[in-house]
This record gives C-alpha cells, structure tokens and sequence, in this order.
C-alpha cells in the first residue's frame, strides 16, 4: 500500500526521503518518487518499479532542506510515470495515500485544469492551487480541501510559495509526524523515521499539521493542538533482518519469544491472571470474528476453540463482503476485530459499522495506535513488534495464541474447564516456546524438493485442522506462485477430486484424534488417484502412515496450543518452496503488507 515520508530540516532531504522510502518498501509499491522544494520552485522525480531505479535518476550532489516522498500502489490508473506521485499541479506539489471517492465530481468544478494523470490524487493539487489563488491563506486552503474531499488520504503538501514548511493531514489513512532536534518529519509509519529519531506523534483524523523547524497540529477549526509525544521502543535493528536471509524466516524465528511476550500478561503461576486480564467476555451469547487474509484464518482457529471450549457461538466473516452484507448481530453479541497493522481499510470500515448499532468491539491489533485500536470499545494488543515481510508468520501465530488463551480464560470461567485443568493448559503454553524452537530446526528444505516444480497444490483437514489448512495454503500461493487451495478433507470428493492426478500435490493435516481415521481415508482416496501426499500428523496416533509420502510428525499436547505448533511446518514448507523456485519471498508479486484501500 502506498507509503509517505515527508522531511524537513537542516540534513540533505534527498537522502532522508529515500532512506525513508527504503523503509516503506514492505508496504508494497509498484513506482516511487520524491519532490525537492528550492529557490521557491519544487523538482519532481519519479520512477516505475523498485526505488533502486528511482535513485539512479537522482543526481548524487542534489541538495534541499524539504521534500516528500512517496511510493505507489496503484490504485486508480496503471502502474506507469504519470500516475506515480508527487503530482504538482500550479503551485502545489503532493503525495497521497488513500482514495479520493468524488475525484470525478470534483474534476468538475476543477475545469480550468489539465490534468496530466489517470489518478483520483491529481485533483487534490489541483483543489488546493484552485482554493489559494483564490485567498493565499494556507491554513483555510487546507480546511476547505478537507471539507470537499470525500474518502480516506493521509496527504504530505508542499507550495512553492512558502519555501520552509511542509503541511500534512490524514483522514482513515495512517500518518504520524516524527520529531527530531531543529529537524520534523511525517511517513505513514515508523520506521520509515527510525534511522533520525524514535519520537513520535499520532495524527488525528482531519487534523492540519504544520511542519518546519517547529511541530504545529490544528483541529479542523484551525485551533492549536497539544499531543503527546511517544517513543517507539524498538530498536532499528529490530526493523531489519538480523542476520536472515528473508524477513520471513527472521520472523518465523521470532515466534517462540512473541508467543511469550503476547501471553506473558495471561498466563502467570496461578489463574488470576487468566482470569482478571482477560476482558470479560463470558456474558456474551455470541462472537462475530471480522478479518482479511492471514487475520480471517486466525478468526477460523479462534471460532473451533470459542466454540468447543468456551460454548459461544462464534462466526467469522471475511471483512470486504461483511462491511456491505446485512447481519444479524445481538445486542448481547461482541465482535471481535483482528487485524495485524489495524488500517485495513475493509476491517475499520466493519468496526465503523457495527460502532453504529451500538454493539461491543473488541480489537486483536499488533500496531499500538493504529486506527482499529483506537476505535474499537476495547483493544487486546498482540506483541509481535515490526512485522516487515509481506506475508504474515508472528502476528498470525499471535493472533491464535490470544483467541487460544481467550477460549481458555472463558471457559475457566464458565466452570467448563476445571481449574486443575486450566493450570495444567497454563503450563503447557510455558513450554510451547521450546517445541516451536525445535520445530523451527527441523528439515522442510528436503520436502519443499519434493513439491516445489509443480504448479499446484491441495491442502485437506477437517476442523481445526482445516482452519489451519487455509493459512497453509495461502502462504505457499502468496510467494511461492504456486496456485493452491484448502478443502475441509470431507469436501474433495465433491468435485475437487477430479484434478487430482499423477504426483498432484497434496498437504494432508490431521491432527484430531477423534476424526483423523476420517482424513486418513480422504489421504487414501487421492493417493490412489495418484497424488504425492504430504502428510502433518501427531505423535500421540500411532501409526506408520505408509500412506504418505512425506511425514511431518508434531507433538500433541492439547488442543490450545496444538494450532501454534502445527502452523510451523505450514510456514516453513511454504518459505523453503518459495525459496527453491527463486521467488522474491519478502516482497511478493502484486500483494501489499498493509492494504488501507478496498
Ligand atoms: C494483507 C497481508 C496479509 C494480511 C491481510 C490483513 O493482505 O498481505 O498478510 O493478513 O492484509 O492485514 P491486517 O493488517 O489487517 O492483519
């Protein structure tokens, strides 16, 4: 999705814009570009595909003292020069994240402009050169602009009439503005300001920043705002790969320590804490779990444990079609919001709906601050930290290990699980780092050998297992291009059956005692079809499992750590293919890492 960065101070801007946009690049981007403001005249320069490209069009002595940076995810008009940003129309230059819905409407009342881009983005420079020729007072410019603009922006401006201050303003796209000594910037997330400084503020919707060498925030009256100033507590290092090849597999690394830190306020020596830092959520009749991609699966994990273990009835909903499809949600019902950046715009768009029926929220957010957290009634923050790599491994495995905990902590309290019993799960989470290390060790390179030069794959299980199933596929399709899909294990016979031929590729997960029997004859069904099955099994059945080809056998413990251990080899097999068929696995074709459009 599209990032921005914005940079005023004495340091060479061009040097900060591009560091800042190297940062960005995990947010996906398909053209990158900067502006320079001197001499009362702004430079543009841009370029299609990586910012490598965008710098060898920069000469190396180019020096400024204020610019904004930009790079695109196309949304409106294809990926190609014109439509990459800044976009400088008379006297205003700027970069947009976000989409301007009345861009149309508004190219109207904008007649006298030529616009030279496909984009909705164009307009709002054009508006702004529009309002100011009329009343040069930049501050009403910018009020007016908001007043006009329907839709979501986080906006960086310059104008060549005003040489040192750079204005910003957001509304349901990210921003914050990062604070350095005689020097200010704005980017739509941290670490794109990480290399200057650590301190930061978050931006309000509808809020005008004003930055030189000072920090100025107006709420839309135009009245001077006081805001806190944060400090981002990780370290820059933290946001680069630490030695591993790909941010992925750093990321995979770090599980066993983020399961920890995200379960350490829950899970101490006795139940208290299991009890009292969980919200109370035993009172209500009914969970609704909203969510994309990786975020929508952990909800499926969450709905077999609220279910089974804590006797809610939960259902889950992919947010693009919730938003817009009518639902039948109690009053006495929460929803819950997953989402690992909490900007995605079809989850806020959810959490916007339902805050309208008056209906409680709850958000599972990795990113503090972010829109979700601030919006939902209650928010339970994962602690995975910076996650850089498109595809999602460590918010996803905290994710379950919070909806794991919650079933647990409700059904504790409901008396369904004994406390003897819920000391005992307690226990087990303490150990769970130590077997996801050890699982992590393992040898996935030799079975990615045995699958990755063909073009498609099936993923079967049944229950849980098949949740588990549908983020295992998703990370093999996402980088390695392989294309592939999840069936609940009972299903395949039911049409998909058919494409099953000699050394199909099959990942078979049965890690259910009650129902594994079951899988294991859906197994024999497609290797007799010919299918070259892999197979993700537990220790505790015993079997010789001569029918599979592969066998990847896991510890069983219990049924609320067990998702948190059985995704490892998912992940791992998924990053080693990738990796055989030379995919650029951090980075992958067409996807963003935060997706704040719909
Ligand atoms: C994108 C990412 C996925 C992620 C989804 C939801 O598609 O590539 O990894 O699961 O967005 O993102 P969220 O930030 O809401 O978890």
């Amino acid at each position: 999705m599209c990032g921005i960065i914005g940079y005023v101070g004495k340091q060479n801007a061009i040097e900060v814009l591009l560091s800042g946009l190297k940062s960005l690049e995990y947010r996906g981007y398909d053209s990158a570009g900067i502006a320079y403001l001197k001499s009362n005249h702004t430079q543009i320069i841009k370029s299609v595909g990586k910012i490598k490209y965008l710098e060898e069009k920069i000469d190396k002595d180019l020096v400024s003292n204020i610019g904004i940076g930009h790079t695109r995810w196309a949304t409106h008009g294809k990926p190609i020069e014109k439509n990459s940003h800044p976009h400088k129309v008379g006297k205003f230059t700027i970069v947009h994240n976000g989409i301007i819905e009345n861009y149309q409407a508004l190219k109207k009342i904008l007649n006298n402009y030529k616009f030279k881009s496909d984009t909705d983005s164009e307009v709002i420079a054009a508006l702004l050169d529009k309002l100011y020729n009329e009343k040069k007072d930049i501050l009403n410019v910018i009020k007016q602009l908001e007043n006009l603009l329907v839709g979501s922006y986080a906006l960086g401006i310059l104008c060549d009439d005003i040489p040192n201050t750079l204005y910003a303003l957001r509304k349901d796209s990210p921003l914050i503005v990062g604070v350095g000594e005689n020097e200010n910037f704005i980017a739509s997330d941290v670490p794109a300001i990480l290399k200057y400084t650590n301190k930061y503020m978050l931006v309000d919707n509808n809020e005008i920043i004003e930055i030189n060498d000072k920090i100025t925030i107006y709420n839309s009256k135009l009245e001077k705002q006081d805001k806190e100033i944060l400090i981002f507590e990780g370290s820059l290092e933290q946001a680069e790969k630490n030695g591993y090849e790909h941010f992925m597999l750093k990321e995979i690394h770090e599980q066993p320590s983020v399961v920890k830190e995200t379960l350490h306020k829950f899970l101490q020596y006795d139940l208290d804490s299991l009890v009292n830092e969980m919200p109370n959520l035993e009172k209500y009749k009914q969970i609704s779990i909203v969510g994309c991609g990786s975020a929508y699966h952990a909800g499926l994990v969450g709905k077999y444990l609220l279910e089974k273990y804590a006797d809610i009835k939960t259902d889950v909903y992919i947010a693009s079609e919730f938003r817009y499809q009518k639902v039948f949600i109690d009053k006495d019902s929460l929803v819950i919001f997953i989402s690992q950046s909490g900007e995605t715009a079809d989850t806020l768009a959810s959490l916007r709906k339902v805050l309208e029926e008056d209906i409680d929220t709850l958000a599972i957010v990795n990113v503090i601050g972010s829109s979700l957290a601030r919006e939902a009634k209650e928010t339970i923050y994962i602690k995975a930290g910076p996650e850089i790599s498109v595809a999602t491994t460590k918010a996803y495995i905290a994710q379950i290990a919070i909806l794991s905990v919650m079933a647990l902590s409700i059904g504790t309290k409901k008396q369904i699980i004994s406390d003897k019993k819920a000391l005992e799960i307690i226990d087990s989470f303490k150990k769970l780092p130590d077997i996801i290390e050890n699982l992590i060790k393992k040898d996935y390179k030799s079975i990615a050998k045995t699958i990755y030069d063909k073009d498609t794959c099936f993923y079967i299980g049944r229950g849980m297992d098949y949740a588990l199933s549908m983020e295992g596929s998703l990370k093999l399709k996402e980088i390695s291009y392989i294309v592939s899909s999840a069936y609940p294990a009972g299903e395949l016979k039911h049409g998909t059956i058919s494409l099953i031929d000699e050394g199909t590729n099959v990942i078979a997960i049965a890690t259910d005692k009650n129902i594994s029997d079951k899988t294991f004859s859906n197994v024999k069904e497609v290797k007799s079809r010919g299918a070259f099955v892999t197979l993700i099994t537990i220790d505790t059945i015993k079997d010789e499992f001569d029918f599979a080809d592969n066998k990847i056998i896991i510890p069983y413990i219990n049924d609320f750590v067990n998702p948190l251990i059985t995704i490892i080899p998912l992940q791992l097999i998924g990053y080693e293919t990738a990796k055989l068929r030379g995919c650029d696995i951090d980075k992958p074709k067409n996807l963003a890492k935060s997706v704040t459009v719909e």
